[in-house]
Order: structure tokens, then sequence, then C-alpha cells
């Protein structure tokens, strides 16, 4: 569509193709032209993997307020209760929007099927099987056909562009900061765009890769948050990343999560002696929030040396359980585990950034036209820990809100400036990538040892002062070679830790996903979300903070 022009001018930039990017897209084709830009293939993203399903009120038995409550709950006074229930309201409009754009959610007769998962007080999962994000990815795409929409794939963003690109004298240098669009590598022909828009769409999903053992998919590398910090915007409550209770053991294998709806259908936790472990943790055993059960099951296998626990389901109907969980179902039997008949190996996984990009109500980061949506975005929604299928709901909330936003902005005249073509002179590719890969792999590992379910002081401050010099390895490797795409990854996943590891150091209690062993109280003092801003922050990140 664009051949090998360097320059593509739109009125809608989105990056990111999974549910927030997409429902903002369709509806913003609407209202102007719309590029996505998507780092790897459409469905690379963490919707397609997700199972369990969407969160919205819909039996007569459940309640808008029983929603709210249980948000609250999970997210340990943490919460912005104001975008809760906002969110959750918008959860009738959610479950019509996907009917209506083709979603087959699972139905008994007439009314939709509903699932429970931990920390719900009511059924109220929609979902579709075991595979609910594939469905509405692939919905979702076929409805994008024949929109105003055009799609860039293996194109992987660099930096957005703000007034950091133009010339220090330039007049436009005495405004807010701006978002233009963005710096766009496009890997099948190896050149650099430069994407203009009139509004940007952040929609980068999350940060899973950060982490050594994960759920998320390889595109997870948590570029928006990057991204968005150097351009200037504010980051917060990165230290709340959320452990999932129950990933696959298949060591060396592909991630694969074992979904909660399992637990949520009767599935039990057992150590291999069969004793349920979680007795004596809590009451709601297997269905308590996920940072009390990840954490219990960390805590067994610290003590215990063993590799994994088991979840049990053999009780259950062989038939049901085929037809509830088919994809689970086939994965297990795949690895020689016949789930009606075995116990699942399982071990926690990193799954869900409850930080990210600060948004307002209207999905406004800080930086004018800069919006952001999905997983990168940090509305206030899940506090210290995100309530089970709260996600998917919320991403299409804030895309919505985001498309409101993006009416308003399409309206204004805009003065977009003459941006510069990339600049790669003085680089040479030094064949030396081995450098990239190795430094990657530190860093996950580091992340998954110091920075992982359970921390204390003396880890975080070693993370902290590995990750320094590690950003400072990757600053130099930055500079003297050509972009490509496991370098930006690299460069963003190292100072998105730095980000995490600060905001954890900074956090002196234990709230929800965000445990210390030094500090194992919460406190009220620390009753407030932990926001980071570039020119606010110590020297070691702004190595990476320039654009
Ligand atoms: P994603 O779907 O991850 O999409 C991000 C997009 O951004 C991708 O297209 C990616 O390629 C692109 N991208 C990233 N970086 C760049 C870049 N630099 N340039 C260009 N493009 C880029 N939540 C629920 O509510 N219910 C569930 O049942 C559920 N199950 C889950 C199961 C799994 C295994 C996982 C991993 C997550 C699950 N979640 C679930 C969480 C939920 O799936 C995600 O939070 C949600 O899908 C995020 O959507 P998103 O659009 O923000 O991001
Ligand atoms: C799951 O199916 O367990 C994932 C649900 C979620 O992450 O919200």
């Amino acid at each position: 569509m664009f051949g090998d022009s360097k320059h593509i001018d739109t009125d809608f930039l989105v990056l990111g193709s999974g549910v927030a990017g997409l429902s903002f897209a369709l509806k913003a084709s609407r209202l102007g032209k719309v590029v996505v830009a998507t780092k790897g293939g459409i469905s690379e993203g963490a919707t397609s993997l997700a199972q369990g399903g969407v969160a919205a009120v819909q039996s007569p038995e459940d309640s808008i307020d029983a929603h709210i409550e249980d948000t609250l709950r999970a997210g340990r006074d943490l919460v912005h209760v104001d975008v809760v229930r906002r969110v959750v309201e918008f959860g009738a409009q959610a479950a019509s929007e996907l009917i209506e754009l083709g979603v087959p959610l699972d139905r008994r007769g007439e009314t939709l099927e509903l699932g429970l998962e931990g920390g719900h007080s009511h059924k109220r999962i929609l979902h579709v099987a075991d595979a609910t994000g594939k469905a509405i990815e692939e919905a979702f795409i076929e409805a994008a056909k024949n929109r105003n929409i055009t799609f860039i794939t293996n194109h992987c963003a660099i930096d957005l562009l703000t007034q950091h690109h133009l010339p220090a004298s330039h007049p436009m240098q005495n405004q807010p900061t701006q978002c233009w669009g963005a710096y766009i590598l496009d890997e099948n022909l190896g050149i650099v765009r430069t994407v203009r828009a009139k509004a940007t769409l952040l929609a980068t999903g999350g940060g899973g890769r950060l982490y050594q053992h994960t759920t998320n998919p390889p595109v997870s590398t948590a570029d928006g948050v990057a991204m968005a910090f150097r351009a200037g915007a504010t980051v917060a409550n990165l230290e709340f990343f959320q452990f999932h209770p129950t990933m696959f053991y298949n060591p060396g294998g592909d991630s694969f999560l074992i979904s909660e709806a399992v637990r949520g259908e009767g599935g039990m936790l057992r150590n291999r002696n069969g004793e349920r472990f979680m007795e004596g943790v809590d009451e709601r055993m297997e269905l308590a929030p996920r940072d009390v059960v990840a954490r219990a099951i960390d805590t067994h296998l610290k003590r215990t040396g063993d590799v994994c626990v088991f979840l049990d389901l053999t009780h259950k109907d062989g038939n049901f359980i085929e037809e509830r969980f088919p994809n689970i179902f086939r994965h297990c039997l795949e690895n020689g585990i016949d789930i009606r008949k075995e116990w699942i190996p399982v071990v926690p996984g990193a799954h869900y950034m409850c930080g990210g990009v600060k948004v307002d109500s209207s999905a406004r980061t800080g930086i004018v036209n800069l919006l952001a949506a999905g997983e990168v975005a940090f509305s206030g929604m899940h506090g210290a820990n995100r309530l089970a299928s709260n996600s998917l709901l919320e991403s299409l909330a804030y895309a919505h809100f985001a498309s409101e936003t993006a009416r308003e902005s399409i309206r204004l005249e805009q003065n977009i400036p003459e941006l510069p073509d990339w600049d790669d002179s003085g680089v040479f590719d030094r064949h030396e990538w081995v450098i990239i890969r190795h430094l990657r792999e530190e860093i996950t590992r580091l992340m998954w040892d110091y920075v992982g379910i359970v921390r204390s002081d003396d880890r975080l401050e070693a993370a902290r002062r590995l990750l320094h010099y590690f950003m400072r390895e990757v600053d130099l490797f930055y500079r003297a070679n050509p972009v490509r795409r496991d370098l930006v990854e690299l460069r963003n996943l190292a100072l998105t830790a730095t980000l995490v590891v600060k905001s954890a150091l900074m956090r002196k209690e234990s709230r929800g996903l965000h445990f210390n062993i030094d500090h194992p109280d919460s406190e009220a003092k620390f009753l407030l979300d932990t926001e980071l801003r570039n020119e606010e922050v110590e020297t070691d990140t702004h190595l990476l903070g320039s654009q």
C-alpha cells in the first residue's frame, strides 16, 4: 500500500492490533483514515491468547455494585472507584458490541453462559470455550475489512514523534509536548518510516517478556511504556506486575496458560503428595485472588524445592472437560498429560502489567494527541492487583473512550510540522549481536530472580545496580548499530525494568502484587499511585530517556 515511501500521513495512527487497537480502529475509521502499525503479524498479541473471557455483569443475581466491590477488594485500596464504576457499567455495551461484531459467545439456550474466576463473587465471565481472545481478535479483524483502515504488519514503532525531534529553536518548542505520530521500522523493507498523524493511540499491550517465565507472547516487551516515558508521559504503578498462578510446567518448551476458569470449574491445587496446600492460606482456597494463590505456590516451591505443583480436574466428567476446555485439553495431551485422568503440572508466570502509561478518563496521556488504551495504559482500574478477566473489559471500555476523544481531536485545526527523517548516519553494523541476546537473557533472569513474586530490599537494590550497568551497555550498542527490532525491544525492556525496580523501591510496604519481605505490612501512607516522569527521575534512567 505504501510501497517504499518513507513518509505516511494519516488521521489516526494506532500502534498495536490487539483488542484495544482494533476496537479503537473500528470506531475511529468512521471519523477518518486509520493506519494500524503492528510489530509482528496482526494476531500476535496477548489478546489472541486470552482464555477465560470478559467480565461483565449479566445475570439477575449479579449486580454492578458486586462487580465493583470485587474489583476494589482485589485491588487493595488502590483502585480508582470512579474509573471502575465507569468500566463496569460499560460491560453491558461491551457484551452487545461483541455480539454485534459476531463473537460467538457461549450460550446455554438463549442466555449467555457465564464462567467463574478467582475473586469474583458471581459467575460473570463471558467466554468462547477456552479461547475467548482468539474469537474476539478474529471477529474484529473480519470487521476491519472494507473499512477506512490500513494495516502495516512487521512494523515496529521505535519512538513517538514529538518536539524532541524538532530543532531547539523551533517555535513549537514553547508549546506543551505534542505527539505527531511515530518513527516506525518496516522490517520487511528495512527502512524507518516517519508516520505522521493527527492523533496516535498507544495500544502496544503489556510487558510479560520482562520476565524469564511468562504467559505473554514475544511481542509483549513493554515498548509503549518505554516510548511514552521517553517522550515525557507519566507512567504509574509499574511495581504491580501480576503473576498468573497456573502456567503449564514445561521447562524449555513454549509457555501455555492453564486458565483460572479451570479452578472456577472446581480444579484443585495439590502438591506432589496430593495435599491441598491452599488450606490454611485463604478460605477461598483456589479461588482466592491471583496474588494470594501465586504467592502460596511460590512459597511452597521455595520451601520444598519442588519444581511445580499440580492442578487436579480428574473428578470432573471427561466429556465436560473436553467441551469446556478443548484447547487446554489438547495442549496438555500433546505434552503427554491426559487431564481427564492426570494432574496438570503448573507454575506461576509473569502475566499482566497493572501499571502503565497514565491516562485520564478520556484515555488522554499527558502528551497532547497521544491516547492510550489496553494493557499499556494505567487508568486506575486495577489498583494493586487486577481481578481476573477485567482486562479485556477495560481495553474495550478505554478504546471506546479514546474513540470519543478522537472525535474531538479530528475537529480541531492542527499544524503538524515537518519532521526530520530517521537519522542513522554514523552507525555501522559491527556484527556483535550476541551482545543483544546475552543482555536480554541477563535482564529477564534478573527480573525473575530479584523482582518477582516475593521481593526484598537487598534484591531490589542489587537489581537497580545491575540494571544501571546493563542500560549503559544497551545505550552504547544502540548508538553504534543500525536499528533492528531486537535492539528496539532490548532498549525498551532495559528502561521498563529500571522503572519497575525504581517503583518497587519507592513502595516500602507490601500490597497486592508487590510483596516485600522487609516491609510485610500495608501502610496508609502508601495509599498513593507510584508515578514517574522522565525529568523527575534520577540520572540512570535518563541514559535511555533521550529519544
Ligand atoms: P495486545 O493484545 O497484547 O496487543 C498489543 C499489540 O501491540 C500487538 O499487536 C503487538 O504486536 C503490538 N506492539 C507491541 N509493541 C509494538 C511496537 N513497538 N510497534 C508496533 N506494534 C507493537 N484478560 C482478560 O480480561 N481475560 C482473559 O481471559 C485473559 N486471558 C489471558 C491469557 C493470556 C495467556 C494472556 C497473556 C493474557 C490474558 N489476559 C486476559 C490479558 C489480556 O489478554 C490482555 O491484557 C489484553 O489482551 C491486552 O490487549 P491489548 O490490545 O492492550 O494488547
Ligand atoms: C485466565 O483465563 O486465567 C486468564 C484470565 C485473565 O488473565 O484475566
